[in-house]
């Protein structure tokens, strides 16, 4: 809910507002038996930072995919 209503608000400032799930990543919180390296999680953050101004807002997203919620 706060992606959609902050997606909204800023929308007119050209600030795109989208939730990333990374999957299940080897950090300390995920511990070693998460099956996803820390890149590959990383990726799709990056992906969410360097969309262009005409990218998706108030979405859900994992490497690059929209995900249903
Ligand atoms: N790992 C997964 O599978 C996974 C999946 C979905 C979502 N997430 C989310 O991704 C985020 C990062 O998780 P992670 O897996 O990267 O965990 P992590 O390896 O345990 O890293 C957590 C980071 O948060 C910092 N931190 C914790 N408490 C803090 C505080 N009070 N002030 C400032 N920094 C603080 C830690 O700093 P220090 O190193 O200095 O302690 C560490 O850099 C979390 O919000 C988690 O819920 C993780």
């Amino acid at each position: 809910m706060l992606t959609l209503k902050l997606s909204a608000d800023l929308a007119s400032d050209k600030i795109l507002v989208n939730a990333v799930c990374p999957g299940w990543v080897r950090t300390r919180m995920g511990g070693q038996e998460a099956p996803r390296s820390v890149e590959e999680g990383a990726r799709s953050i990056l992906w969410a930072a360097l969309l262009p101004d005409d990218g998706p807002t108030g979405g859900f997203f994992r490497d690059g995919e929209r995900l249903p919620w």
